[in-house]
């Protein structure tokens, strides 16, 4: 009964996704949780609300009008008794109204009303999702402090595949209420995240296919745990989490020199960016002229920024990442022990459907005397995980 107290406010709107709900009002409702149910016009047309008064116990509202509703509970009286306000699904039509605070709805007029947290399971096609409108409406809501949960990745109903499907009931019952273990708290943890570039020229460089994804959702997990986090980022197309510091930099030297002017005062590290092994020789001041019919290019090795923060004379609990395309095993346990690292997170990324710039992930964590797989899973969700299990250890390794 972990939400044993909370009075939950579910906000259905009009996706296909809607079907899923009265299961998502019975899991909260078995996790102890007083819930209230809102439709909009377009939910009906998805789910029967006669299934989620029957389900959630208690008169579903559908209209700001309604002057009998009015009188039992009125919005404003149902705005103030949520909790938390959880909008699943959130079709993009829906975020772009709370983008822009319009209040043409009991759901919307709700969401301005009130003083709780605001929390969204994102349903639509993939291509609605990534629409640049919608990315725009997501980077404004995460500033206004909105919690995203998801869309996750996969097969939708129109046939599509990407991201845009709901998160399922359980995962969405299991994180709305971020009432976390503050197992971080008072711990400082510095986290790289995205990829490097390493110029060739003033207009060429090289990198990889970091998204920045896994390291910003460590990143959040990390902040959600109660830790004080810093972020290094590469250069990344995504939003940064709320209440972190997070750095800008370009280059794996840039990666170095920032990281190590941050880690003196961490005691966590954690190394997920896909920093580039190898940089140009030499950055020509000039754009390269196209010429002869092949190019040669000498590479020299950047530094290690991970080894480099695990042999520091007193370093923080360092965890690494490994991507391997193959001997996924062996080759992370070679990583953990030449690095000299507390633990390392290893993902196979020679399957496309996760690591690399995917909304999913897969790791076996690995630390010298266990081991333990994350099975495939929303970043978001894996990153909680893996910090979960990082401050079981972290812990466990100040006590020997
Ligand atoms: O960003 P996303 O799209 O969400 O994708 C996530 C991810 C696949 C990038 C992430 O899960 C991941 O695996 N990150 C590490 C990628 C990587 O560079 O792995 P590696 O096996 O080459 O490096 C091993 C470790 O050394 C990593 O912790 C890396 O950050 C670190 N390293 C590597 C080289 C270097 N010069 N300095 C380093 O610190």
């Amino acid at each position: 009964m972990q939400y044993k107290g909370k009075n939950i406010l579910l906000g259905i709107t009009g996706g296909i996704a809607a079907y899923k709900t009265p299961d998502l009002v019975r899991k909260l409702i078995a996790k102890g949780a007083e819930v209230r149910v809102v439709v909009t016009d377009s939910a009906k047309e998805f789910v029967s609300p006669l299934a989620l008064q029957a389900v959630s116990g208690n008169p579903v509202s559908d209209n700001l009008l309604d002057k009998d509703a009015e009188a039992a509970m009125g919005h404003i009286e149902l705005a103030k008794w949520a909790d938390q306000l959880l909008i699943a699904p959130a079709t993009a039509n829906f975020m772009a109204k709370l983008t822009y605070g319009l209040a043409d709805d009991l759901l919307s007029t709700l969401c301005l009303a009130t003083a709780a947290p605001i929390t969204i399971a994102p349903a639509m096609n993939q291509q609605m999702w990534l629409a640049p409108a919608t990315q725009d409406n997501l980077a404004v809501l995460q500033k206004r402090n909105v919690r995203f949960l998801g869309p996750a990745q996969g097969e939708q109903a129109c046939g599509d595949v990407g991201p845009g499907r709901m998160l399922e009931p359980q995962d969405i019952a299991d994180l709305v209420l971020p009432d976390l273990p503050q197992l971080l708290f008072g711990r400082k943890v510095l986290i790289t995240a995205g990829p490097t570039r390493e110029d060739i020229d003033p207009v060429r460089y090289i990198t990889n296919h970091s998204s920045g994804k896994m390291g910003y959702a460590l990143a959040q997990a990390a902040q959600q745990l109660g830790a004080e986090v810093t972020l290094v980022s590469g250069p990344v197309n995504i939003p940064k989490p709320n209440k972190v510091k997070t750095l800008n930099i370009s280059s794996a030297e840039q990666m170095h020199e920032t990281v190590m002017q941050n880690v003196m005062h961490s005691d966590i590290f954690i190394g997920c960016a896909a920093v580039a092994d190898y940089k140009p020789l030499n950055r020509t001041s000039q754009k390269i002229k196209k010429s002869d019919q092949e190019l040669t290019l000498t590479f020299i090795k950047n530094p290690d920024i991970l080894s480099d923060v695990a042999h520091l004379d007193n370093p923080p609990f360092t965890l690494g990442f490994a991507a391997e395309t193959q001997n996924v095993k062996e080759y992370a346990l070679s990583k953990l022990q030449r690095k000299k690292l507390n633990m390392i997170a290893a993902n196979d990324v020679s399957d496309d459907k996760i690591g690399f710039n995917s909304e999913q992930n897969a790791l076996t964590v690995f630390w010298p005397e266990g081991e333990q797989k994350l099975e495939i899973a929303d970043k978001s969700i894996l990153a909680i995980q893996l910090m979960k299990l990082l401050a079981l250890r972290y812990k466990e390794n100040k006590n020997d």
